[in-house]
């Protein structure tokens, strides 16, 4: 029983450790991907043309679809829910996210998620 305990501790820990690598990951292509130059992590920028904080994408995905919503919507398959009105100005980076594999789509969203 001690056993079974301890395995269910230590595989508690190395999910919490890949969730942590990936939003590390997920940080890398918001850097490197212009991500950044439209979304502030806590500053809503859409009055000035850009995009909603990802506090509020996170917010938003937090109450329902979570990072599965996150990632369909990435990969053009979901409708948007921060800013619908806006839609227009994220459907460009869409087409490129669309071209991402499902593990950056999920490193990202990991990301967004942390806010
Ligand atoms: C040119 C500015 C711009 C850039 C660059 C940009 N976004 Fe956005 N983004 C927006 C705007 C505006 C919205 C609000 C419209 C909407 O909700 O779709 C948005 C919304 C979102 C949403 C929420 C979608 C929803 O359900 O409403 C996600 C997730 C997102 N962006 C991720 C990204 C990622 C990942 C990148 C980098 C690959 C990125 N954005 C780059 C402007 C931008």
């Amino acid at each position: 029983m001690k056993k079974i305990i301890a395995l269910a501790i230590s595989l508690t820990f190395a999910a919490t450790g890949t969730l942590f690598a990936d939003a590390k990951a997920g940080e890398k292509l918001y850097k490197s991907k212009g991500c950044s130059s439209c979304h502030h992590p806590t500053k809503d920028q859409l009055a000035q043309g850009m995009g909603p904080s990802y506090q509020m994408v996170s917010a938003a995905y937090k109450k329902g679809a979570g990072k599965a919503g996150i990632m369909k919507f990435l990969n053009g398959e979901g409708e948007p829910i921060v800013a619908p009105e806006k839609a227009s100005i994220m459907k460009g980076q869409v087409r490129n996210t669309k071209k991402w594999t499902d593990e950056q789509r999920g490193d990202i969203a990991d990301f967004i998620l942390t806010h």
